[in-house]
Order: structure tokens, then C-alpha cells, then sequence
């Protein structure tokens, strides 16, 4: 393992929202290097492709000199050992984040103890941000500009328009 404290950050973000860039910010000043990692496969109908969401988080934590952005498929521990990481972060919404997150981390520690799971409380002002719930009120042509970072407003507004046109 490396001398620098590298963690890497898991997730979808399939869009990528406020919550998760509050969560990279925290973690960026915590740790040496962050990897923020996108899985390859999200869901059987992601909104964005695998491409998408990593450029879109590459320009939405631009502003953060020690953090990067990378896709991976197959196991997190894989991916971490790949990063030379000692420790993955989660954020925690709240209680009903917690068994599923638990599960995760034990599942996790199994798989290589070596790896340290750390969690962080999410912003309470951004507790109850989703990325599926972002994709519902859009696909509604509701307001949802509070959830995400700017860039991915645009980006879910452009592909709400081309819907309505095809
Ligand atoms: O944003 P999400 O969907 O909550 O992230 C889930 C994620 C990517 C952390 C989880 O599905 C994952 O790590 N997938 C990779 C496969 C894996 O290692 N599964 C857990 C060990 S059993």
C-alpha cells in the first residue's frame, strides 16, 4: 500500500448530485488522493452512459487539484487494490442508507480486511437528494436545479429536450 492516504469513493451516479459532490469535497480534504469510482454497469436503463458520467463529474469537481475520476466494473476491492487505496467512502443519508451500507462495508471487509470503510454524514441540507429522485421530477418537468451541480442540469435538460423531439 502506498505511503499517500488514497481512498477511492464508489458509486452510480447515474446523474451525479449535490449530495455526492458535498461528500467528494469532504473527503478530498480528509485524504491525499480521492478516486471517485463510476461503475460501469448503474442499471439496465441508466439516464446517462458510462461516458457521460464520468465527463460530467470530471467538470463538476474540477475545482479539486487531488481528485479523480475513473470508471471500473467487477469488485470495489479490485478496483481499490488497482488504486493502491486503503480506504473506501460512503456517504450516509440517514438511518435508511444504514443496513443496506452495512452490509456493503462487512461484505467488503471480508473480501480484503485491509480495506477500512468510512463514512460520512451527508449535509443535512442534502440528505434527501437521490439521483432517482433527480430523474423523477425531471422526466415531470419539475424544478430540480437545487439537487445537482449546474453542469448536470444542463446535461439532464438537454436530454429531456431531445426525448420530447424524438
Ligand atoms: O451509487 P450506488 O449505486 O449506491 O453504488 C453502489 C456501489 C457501486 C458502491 C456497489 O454496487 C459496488 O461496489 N459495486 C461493485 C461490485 C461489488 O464490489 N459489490 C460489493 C461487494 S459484494
Amino acid at each position: 500500500m502506498s505511503k499517500q492516504r488514497i481512498a477511492v469513493y464508489p458509486g452510480s451516479f447515474d446523474p451525479p448530485t449535490r449530495g455526492h459532490i458535498n461528500i467528494i469535497e469532504r473527503a478530498s480534504r480528509v485524504v491525499d488522493k480521492l478516486v471517485v469510482g463510476v461503475l460501469i454497469n448503474a442499471s439496465k436503463s441508466p439516464m446517462f452512459t458510462l461516458d457521460e458520467r464520468v465527463a460530467l463529474l470530471k467538470e463538476a469537481v474540477a475545482y479539486l487539484p487531488n481528485v479523480e475520476v475513473r470508471a471500473f466494473s467487477g469488485l470495489l476491492v479490485d478496483f481499490a487494490k488497482k488504486q493502491r487505496a486503503g480506504i473506501i467512502i460512503r456517504g450516509l443519508r440517514g438511518v435508511s442508507d444504514f443496513e443496506s451500507e452495512r452490509d456493503l462495508a462487512n461484505a467488503n471487509r471480508m473480501l480484503l480486511p485491509e480495506l477500512e470503510t468510512v463514512f460520512l454524514m451527508t449535509d443535512p441540507s442534502l440528505s434527501f437528494i437521490s439521483s432517482s429522485l433527480v430523474k423523477e421530477i425531471a422526466s415531470f418537468g419539475g424544478d430540480f436545479s437545487a439537487m445537482v451541480p449546474v453542469n448536470v442540469k444542463e446535461a439532464i435538460l438537454n436530454k429531456t429536450l431531445k426525448k420530447e423531439n424524438e
